[in-house]
């Protein structure tokens, strides 16, 4: 990553956290809390990082972009925010990062699944191989991170978990069906974890984004028309950002949420809702 796309994340990581100051509603249960979340280094997760930090919490995060995820650091320091490098495909390694976050800021209570890569991809060139692939980031790491951190949790008395979804299985958004595959299926993850951890004073939530403009959807992806088509499409005609979903996390995550689980929570503007059926 160039230097200056190093300085415009931690400007943006600045800009976050003093307008989050003022505009936040605070949580007080979250308050030294110890969170982990996967591809916390940039687009929604460094933002979900910021406002978890901003909770007061204490706050490890793993991703694969090391520059972006130390400068997420450095604009936070010497406040409790960690980045682990870790590849999510690769489970044991996030085993040993969920274990050496909790070495250093304690038993984790509230795990957020971020990481998911949104690759575009022809129905007829996809291979078994790319096929689990697409399954290993966006959706497997989910379950054993969760498996990993739910004996903390139930020490501890409880827990939240945040998984996240996507409304693009929801609209059956063609070109991606490895990605919108692994998100229905978070779904029922949620769902079924919910009923088992339960019982551990566990909740397990997901939070289903719609059209959020990160820096990558940006760059990618985004023309005039595309923008054109979310706006029209959604109930409420304004641009969604990451502090939309971030929001929703720190709420699912904090005490007000205790009677709260195997929800999904979409954040959307209304855009799955109108292109439904
Ligand atoms: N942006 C949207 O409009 C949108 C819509 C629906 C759902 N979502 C979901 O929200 C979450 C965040 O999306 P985003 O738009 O910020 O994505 P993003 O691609 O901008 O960021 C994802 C982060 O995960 C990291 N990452 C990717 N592969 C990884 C791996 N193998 N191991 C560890 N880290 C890895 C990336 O480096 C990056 O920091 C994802 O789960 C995504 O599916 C986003």
């Amino acid at each position: 990553m160039a230097a200056n796309e190093m300085a415009t994340l931690s400007t943006a990581a600045s800009a976050m956290a003093s307008s989050l100051a003022s505009s936040l509603a605070l949580y007080p249960s979250l308050a030294g809390k110890t969170a982990f979340v996967s591809g916390g280094g940039s687009g929604i997760g460094a933002v979900i990082v910021a406002h978890l930090a901003q909770q007061g919490c204490r706050v490890a995060f793993c991703d694969v972009a090391a520059a972006p995820s130390e400068a997420l650091v450095s604009h936070f320091a010497p406040a409790p925010v960690r980045f682990f490098p870790c590849d999510v495909r690769d489970i044991a390694a996030l085993r040993a990062t969920l274990n050496a976050a909790e070495h250093e800021l304690g038993t984790i209570t509230i795990l957020v699944n971020n990481a998911a890569r949104d690759d575009r991809h022809a129905l007829e060139e996809v291979t078994p191989e790319y096929w689990d692939e697409r399954q290993a980031v966006n959706l497997r790491h989910h379950f054993f991170a969760a498996q990993s951190v739910a004996p903390g949790m139930t020490r501890q008395g409880g827990g939240a978990i945040i998984n996240m979804g996507s409304v693009s299985w929801m609209r059956g958004t063609p070109g991606m069906i490895a990605y919108t595959t692994a998100k229905a299926a978070i779904s029922g993850l949620t769902r079924v974890l919910a009923r088992e951890l339960g019982v551990h004073n566990i909740r397990v939530n997901s939070v289903v984004p719609g059209a959020i403009l990160t820096e990558r959807q940006i760059k990618l992806w985004l023309t005039p028309e595309l923008e054109r088509e979310f706006i029209d499409g959604q109930c409420l005609k304004f641009r969604l950002t990451e502090n939309d979903v971030a929001r929703a996390i720190v709420f699912l995550a904090s005490d007000e949420a205790r009677a709260i689980t195997g929800h999904n929570l979409i954040v959307d503007g209304g855009l799955a809702q109108t292109s439904a059926g």
